[in-house]
């Protein structure tokens, strides 16, 4: 058991966990964990090495081989893969395309929870993800799950990728988002799912502000 207090955030892609995360951390001065960026970093490694990123076993060796560290300090969320930061390189298509095949694997998950696990016991954190409320931490001081419609977050990724001055194309934003939904909520190991004590929060109609707001007066509901 940890004494650290935890708040897991779940939900299908661009449903806005990461920005909503990022902020209710740092509002509440905890650490973010994007579970996400371990699963990206992962095939982007696999796709750099030519690794098959079907091959569950193979996927696991390069996992255990090397290094995924996440700066959780400060604003960045630096990610890094054997000490090159690879946060930018791991929001391309080629990743977004391949990342749900390599968080299929059961060896992968088991090793990637295990651990975002032990990060979560040092500190107080927020995490994002998939399956954060249902299998990495079961007993979370709060879990929520958000939602928005597929045409909203197709909005958002667009948005955010011409923000970060990347090419974008709509269309194929909202095919791959439907897409990533059917693979990552009807694969057999912890599929997208919300758990049963998790809070739902559709944001479609939502201001970022409101979303943010909501969680972080849950969270303080939770641990007075
Ligand atoms: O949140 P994201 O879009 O960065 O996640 C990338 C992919 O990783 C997503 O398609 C599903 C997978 N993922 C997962 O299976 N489990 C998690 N806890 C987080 C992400």
């Amino acid at each position: 058991m940890t004494n650290s207090v935890n708040v897991a955030i779940d939900g299908p892609a661009g449903a806005g966990k990461s920005t909503v995360a990022k902020q209710i951390a740092k509002r509440l001065g905890f650490l973010y964990i994007d579970t996400g960026a371990m699963y990206r970093t992962l095939t982007y490694a696999a796709l750099r090495e030519g690794v098959s990123v079907h091959d569950g076993q193979a996927l696991y060796k390069l996992l255990e081989g090397g290094r995924i560290e996440l700066d959780t300090s400060g604003q960045g969320a630096n990610v890094f893969w054997n000490e090159t930061d690879v946060t930018e390189a791991i929001r391309s298509n080629e990743v977004n395309a391949n990342v749900s095949a390599v968080a299929s694997h059961e060896p992968v998950r088991r090793a990637m929870v295990q651990q975002q696990q032990l990060l979560a016991t040092k500190a107080n954190a927020v995490l994002d993800g998939r399956d954060v409320g249902t299998h990495v931490l079961p007993h979370a001081n709060l879990k929520v799950f958000l939602t928005a419609s597929v045409l909203e977050r197709a909005k958002r990724r667009y948005e955010e990728q011409l923000a970060n001055g990347m090419d974008s194309d709509f269309e194929l934003l909202k095919r791959e988002i439907a897409m990533r939904d059917e693979l990552d909520s009807t694969r057999e190991v912890a599929p997208l799912q919300k758990a049963e004590d998790a809070v739902e929060l559709d944001t479609t109609l939502m201001t970022f502000e409101e979303v943010v707001e909501t969680i972080y007066d849950l969270v303080k509901e939770r641990t007075a």
